[in-house]
């Protein structure tokens, strides 16, 4: 194991202890209630499961949270990538290190999609996708169909981690029979989607319910008195603070955190047409944005996420799972710099293909090579001191200034700006050019 000491980076004495000190207490009587489900069972016994990940390779990439263990932290995100038997299959033969299936509910006939339902972000002058938005609801599929199609993945893949997605309406009995009957097929955990932005309102699902501390509380309550699993939240960032809905959550028994799901947007308008898009009969309706613009917001929520469980929970086996505009290995290490213990992939998927897993293994690698870290935990949670203030950051800099004589960058006063060299005078405030 690499020391932080052996690492380029100077990470303080004591900043890697963040978010993993070894935990055996279950934080309150619910959660103590349930069993922990471990991933690995050993191998498949039909031979079925095909290891394409040589992890022996690199550095070691396998993560175990709330008593899974994950060959390594890249869980395709609930969606599209995740949303029948054939491309979770697949998902598992490429060495995805697990599969959040696409959400289900018990009433697949109240879930009716429109075509188009997507819309896209290019770079200007390219044909670089920037950002996406979808207008896609939760599974359309028979309920009964996606249970069935775990269960055969669970009995095929019994070493892998197959986590059930569910939404339902403020209803106790109908959550319960959702826990129960997927809790059958084997999965290994389930998240809660609290964050779908769109369809769903009506009903009072998904975000409706995210957004909407007592009710989650309230729900999060059922759940963890049923399930048996561990549970994580998904959490919308549709809300101004985005740590009192995860707060909630975990303190009703919640196993995990996953955050974001997509930001509430409108693509565009089409300048020809003057119709929205994604257009569908001439009409849309907001949707939800992902992709590569959305990582900035996601990496500030998952911060503030892993400040709050490091203050307010201290010591207790609880995960992050972080996710928004993943797709290489780099994106990853800023996620787990930031105290996740997995990461999710969607829109990468659905841009790159399955293969994509491969790469950010082997990126991922090449970055904790680069530092002389060993394994995920040895950087989890380590860029998280570096957040301070601005206050702070004032006094910092004062400090540097006078007592170490360094050179402050950019304009001494908002007075220094020019008409003629503004451009030029905001490139010397840059830090990351
Ligand atoms: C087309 C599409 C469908 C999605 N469906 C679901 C869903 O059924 N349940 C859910 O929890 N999240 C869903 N999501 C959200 C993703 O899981 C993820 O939280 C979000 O897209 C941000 O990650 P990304 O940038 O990697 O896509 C969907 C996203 C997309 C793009």
């Amino acid at each position: 194991m690499a020391s932080a000491s052996a690492c380029s980076l100077q990470v303080p004495a004591g900043s890697l202890r963040m978010l993993r000190e070894p935990c055996a207490a279950k934080k309150n009587e619910v959660s103590r209630r349930k069993k922990v489900s471990f991933g690995v069972r050993g191998k498949a016994e039909n031979g079925g499961v095909k290891q394409t990940v040589d992890e022996s390779a690199g550095p070691d990439l396998s993560v175990t949270v709330n008593g899974l263990r994950f060959p390594n932290p890249f869980v395709i995100g609930s969606g599209p990538p995740g949303t029948n038997y054939t491309v979770m299959k697949r998902a598992f033969d490429e060495g995805w290190g697990g599969v959040i299936a696409k959400t289900v509910s018990l009433d697949s006939s109240k879930v009716v999609n429109v075509t188009p339902r997507y819309a896209r972000l290019y770079g200007p002058n390219t044909r670089e996708v920037i950002g996406w938005e979808n207008i896609e609801l939760i599974s359309d599929r028979p309920f009964e169909t996606m249970l069935e199609e775990m269960r055969r993945l669970k009995q095929e893949y019994p070493d892998r981690i197959l986590i059930a997605s569910i939404m339902e309406e403020y209803n106790r009995p109908a959550w319960e029979e959702v826990i129960e009957r997927v809790e059958e097929t084997g999965v290994d955990a389930l998240e809660i989607n609290f964050s779908c932005p769109h369809g769903m309102p009506e009903r009072r699902m998904g975000m409706a319910m995210g957004q909407d501390c007592e009710l989650l509380s309230e729900v999060c309550g059922w759940i963890n008195a049923k399930a048996t699993v561990p549970v994580w939240a998904k959490m919308t960032p549709n809300i101004t603070d985005i740590t009192e809905p995860a707060r909630r959550a975990l303190d009703a028994g919640c196993e995990g955190i996953a955050a974001i799901n997509t930001i509430t947007s409108v693509m565009g308008i089409n300048l020809d047409t003057l119709r929205p898009e994604p257009c569908v009969e001439g009409y849309s309706t907001p949707g939800g944005y992902s992709s590569k613009a959305v990582r900035p917001i996601a990496l500030a929520r998952v911060m503030a996420i892993a400040q709050m469980i490091k203050k307010d929970f201290p010591n207790q086996n609880l995960s992050l799972s972080g996710i928004g505009g993943v797709e290489t290995g780099n994106d990853a290490a800023e996620f787990i710099l930031l105290g996740s213990n997995t990461v999710q992939v969607c829109t990468g998927v659905m841009m790159h293909g399955y293969p994509l897993v491969k790469k950010l293994n082997s990126e991922l690698q090449a970055f904790m090579s680069k530092h002389g870290f060993t394994s995920i935990e040895d950087f989890r949670g380590a860029s998280l001191e570096y957040f301070t203030t601005h206050m702070e950051l004032v006094r910092m800099q004062k400090e540097a200034v006078s007592v170490r004589r360094s050179v402050r960058k950019g304009l001494a006063s908002d007075k220094d700006w020019t008409g003629e060299g503004f451009v030029k005078e905001t490139e010397t405030m840059v830090s990351n050019s």
